[in-house]
């Protein structure tokens, strides 16, 4: 625990004043708890020993202004409590969400979206929980206790002290159950984590799920993990249920000692009346802290269980390492070497030795069966992941030596699995470039063949389009995601088959404009398609890895290889598009 509140120190120490306040005031409510009982005992005396009546209106308005009073201290505390917990959890989102940009491919691929999901609600909310009430309960409750038996000692020692002997057991039997009540905690949690991953990758799915018919299946997925939900939450109450009649007849326990000692006692005049009434209600004060010990305990347990889970985020470190002094260059003019470079994901290899170079103006097309790794080769240059082998040279410069911001502002990629956010299509296009200038947005959608369908919508550029783009169709995805890579003016442009869902009348339109722009620009095109790639300076075939043939589109022709049985085949398609005017 004190590990935990060292390390989360950063956060808490911007904020210790307000956690002090809050203490002290907690600490004044604990105190004039004691105010109700020592009044009644000494009313109920004041009437039955002494015959002073007038004690009784004297004490009534006392206890009525001490509870005004305490209602005014409930509430400052608790709000104090709730501004430090607040700030606290608001600085540690903050840091988390920071964190989780920072983070590279690698952790995105190994983990899954529900387990991010429930460290930034479930484990945030246990800790705010944490330093919103189990800090001042167990301050409140730690002093009332204390209280309480001081009180009760000077009331009547001997009582006290039997009492005082019961208090170990009622406190080991707290102990044990917040020891068996832990692991349950933590196997909620994690079942908590399945079955937001099971939602959200239905929700996200829920085209695929609708196009297979597979709805039953997705609500038997869930159940299954809806039901191991409801278990692990069971299973909890379970270890609790069997502590808590025990702790119940403590309490119970407690109240027959009072009662019939006490009663004793009066009877040999050794306690009066008052005496006792306040002891009974000093009872309760020393046996709810006891009680409470057990959720107090459960709290922290699930607090520590949590924050161990955002510590493990929070220490996340991405792959991709920069160099404290990266070269100063913040305009990368785009040659571009690859030196026998490999690479594979864990221990799945996908590149093997590749080898080429590019220079600015210079347009490089990969054409290759699917999975020959094509994307996976053009990732390399952005570093979303490090080459495992080889090296990759910008502008002479090893890629590691830049500055990660500033390669990656370099380069646009249009790519292939297109992700849309919800917003209009221009904010979608100016993505990269928050104050693009319209006239700017306007010139890259003219390249990009947006214009050509933008002006069906109603609202144009203002059109809203869904989480994921629902409402276009691919092709116009395509495009707006080619704007968008456009329009950050980048000396690498990417285009990971941006062109395959269009017709090839408008491919040939959008390839035809974009040379005109691409003059001083390093551009990569992925694609299947023959006539996507045959303008290129040098086009690398591709397969398992390697780069089997390399030329221009004439050279490969000639040499009657894998290109040329590709381009025979395709050649229907491309004597179709040479009608168009190619
Ligand atoms: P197409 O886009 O289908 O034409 O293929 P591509 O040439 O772009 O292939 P890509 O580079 O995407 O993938 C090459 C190989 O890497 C394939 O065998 C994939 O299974 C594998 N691969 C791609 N992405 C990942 C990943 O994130 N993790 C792992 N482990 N493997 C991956
Ligand atoms: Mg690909």
């Amino acid at each position: 625990m004190f590990k935990a509140l060292k390390e989360l120190n950063v956060y808490i120490k911007p904020y210790k004043r307000l956690y002090i306040i809050g203490s002290l005031i907690t600490l004044l409510f604990a105190l004039t708890a004691l105010v109700d009982p020592y009044l009644t005992g000494r009313i109920i005396d004041a009437i039955l020993v002494d015959n002073d009546q007038s004690f009784v209106i004297k004490g009534s308005l006392i206890i009525i202004g001490v509870t005004m009073f305490r209602t005014f201290f409930r509430y400052q505390f608790f709000m104090k409590f709730e501004e430090f917990s607040q700030n606290i959890v608001y600085q540690l989102r903050k840091d988390l969400y920071k964190k989780l940009q920072g983070l590279d491919f690698t952790f995105f691929d190994r983990t899954p979206n529900g387990q991010i999901m429930s460290n930034m609600t479930g484990d945030i909310e246990a800790i705010r929980h944490f330093f919103a009430w189990i800090t001042h309960v167990s301050l409140f409750h730690g002093a009332v206790f204390v209280i309480a038996i001081i009180s009760m000692l000077i009331i009547n020692p001997m009582l006290t002290g039997l009492l005082v002997v019961i208090v170990p057991f009622i406190g080991i039997l707290s102990l044990k159950l917040s020891k068996s009540v832990k692991p349950t905690f933590v196997n909620i949690r994690t079942q908590f984590s399945r079955l937001n991953t099971v939602v959200q990758e239905n929700i996200s799915g829920n085209r695929v799920v609708k196009a297979f018919a597979r709805e039953p299946y997705e609500i038997e997925k869930f159940q299954k993990e809806n039901i191991a939900f409801m278990e692990r939450n069971l299973e909890s109450a379970k270890v609790w249920e069997t502590y808590l009649p025990a702790l119940d007849a403590f309490a119970i326990l407690f109240n027959v000692i009072v009662l019939f000692l006490g009663s004793l006692l009066i009877l040999n005049e050794q306690m009066t009346i008052g005496e006792l009434v306040a002891f009974n209600r000093l009872l309760w004060m020393i046996n709810n802290p006891l009680r409470m010990l057990g959720w107090l305990i459960n709290g922290s347990q699930n607090f520590l269980a949590s924050y161990e889970r955002v510590k493990e985020l929070l220490n996340e470190e991405s792959r991709i390492t920069q160099k404290k002094e990266p070269v100063n260059k913040k305009d990368i003019e785009g040659y571009i070497r690859f030196e026998d470079v490999s690479f594979h994901y864990e221990d799945l290899p996908v590149l093997d030795g590749v080898s080429f170079s590019v220079k600015p103006g210079e347009t490089v097309a990969l054409l290759g069966s699917t999975g020959s790794g094509k994307t996976t080769l053009t990732s390399l240059i952005s570093r979303f992941y490090d080459a495992t082998a080889g090296k990759i040279y910008i502008d002479d410069h090893p890629i590691e030596d830049y500055d990660i911001q500033t390669l990656r502002n370099n380069i646009s990629i249009a790519m292939q699995d297109i992700f849309l956010f919800s917003d209009t299509i221009e904010g979608n296009i100016s993505y990269g470039v928050p104050k693009a200038r319209k006239k700017d947005i306007r010139l890259a959608s003219e390249i990009a063949g947006v214009n050509e369908f933008i002006y069906q919508f109603e609202e144009d550029f203002d059109t809203v389009v869904g989480e994921r783009g629902v409402g276009l169709s691919g092709g116009q995805r395509q495009r707006i995601a080619l704007a968008r890579a456009l329009i950050q003016n980048p000396s690498i442009l990417i285009l990971d088959d941006t062109t395959s869902a269009v017709d090839m009348e408008t491919e040939y339109k959008i390839l035809t404009e974009l040379k005109k722009v691409n003059a001083k620009r390093t551009t990569f095109i992925i694609a299947h398609r023959i006539s996507s790639v045959k303008d290129a300076d040098i086009i690398l075939v591709m397969d398992g890895g390697k780069v089997i043939e390399r030329g221009t589109h004439q050279e490969l022709v000639d040499k009657k290889g894998y290109y040329y049985d590709v381009f025979t085949q395709q050649m229907g398609e491309f004597d179709d598009m040479r009608k168009v005017g190619a």
